[in-house]
């Protein structure tokens, strides 16, 4: 039986993933790196100096940096982040996502959060759904960021429930494979081209409904 639904935030919950590539962009662009849409969708879920790492050998620049270089352009990087997400309130959550908070609640099943954002407690408090999270898994204290399983096993845990229990939403392809790793159900939201190794996927949040997802993960 499912027990726990958790989330991602960024992409999931409100679009916040478009404002992380904001920030890349402008400090990927100071380095003489020009990333676009298509290559963003390879920092979506990956935690902030995995990003960067990631940026630097898309432009080729991998070894041009040390590490103290690369931890300003990462504290570069946040604070302008930082600053983007400074209006973020309510009416920022995705379609849907707040009916479907109260609808899991109301089920009776518990809610966790999966984020690798060290901004995401800050998120959630802007957005007000703080109330709605039993558990938030703490990217600070995770030996390995997506795509390993790490981040959606520590909530689970938090949770006090079984990874097989467990119903994991998405919107990076390594966060789809972080929950399939961790052995919980995946749902997708997103591009299927990015997104193939989905349980269940649905375009957009507004799709995303509890007697869907359960439906789909009964099938399974
Ligand atoms: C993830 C985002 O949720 O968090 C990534 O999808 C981001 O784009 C990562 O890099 C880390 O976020 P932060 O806020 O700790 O830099
Ligand atoms: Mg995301």
């Amino acid at each position: 039986m499912i027990q726990a639904f958790i989330f991602d935030l960024d992409g999931v919950i409100t679009d916040t993933a478009d404002l992380h590539f904001r920030a890349w962009k402008k400090c990927a662009g100071k380095l003489g790196i020009d990333i676009d849409l298509t290559f963003n969708e390879r920092l979506k879920g990956v935690d902030r100096i995995g990003s960067l790492e990631r940026i630097l050998e898309f432009g080729g620049k991998s070894n041009h940096y040390s590490l103290e270089e690369k931890l300003k352009i990462a504290e570069d990087k946040n604070d302008y982040y930082k600053k983007l997400i400074l209006d973020v309130n309510p009416k920022d959550i995705l379609p849907g996502i707040h009916s479907l908070l109260v609808e899991i609640k109301r089920g009776g099943y518990k809610i966790g959060l999966a984020s690798a954002s060290k901004n995401a407690p800050t998120i959630i408090k802007s957005l007000e759904i703080d109330e709605f999270f039993d558990a938030k898994a703490d990217p600070s204290t995770i030996a390995n960021s997506k795509p390993a399983p790490d981040i959606f096993l520590q909530a689970a845990s938090i949770l006090e429930v079984e990874p097989t229990e467990c119903i994991g939403i998405e919107d990076a392809s390594a966060g789809i494979e972080s929950i399939k790793k961790a052995g919980m159900f995946a749902v997708g939201v997103g591009d299927p081209e990015y997104l193939k190794e989905a349980d269940y996927l649905v375009n957009s949040t507004e799709e995303l409904t509890l007697e869907n997802m359960l439906k789909a993960w009964n099938l399974k």
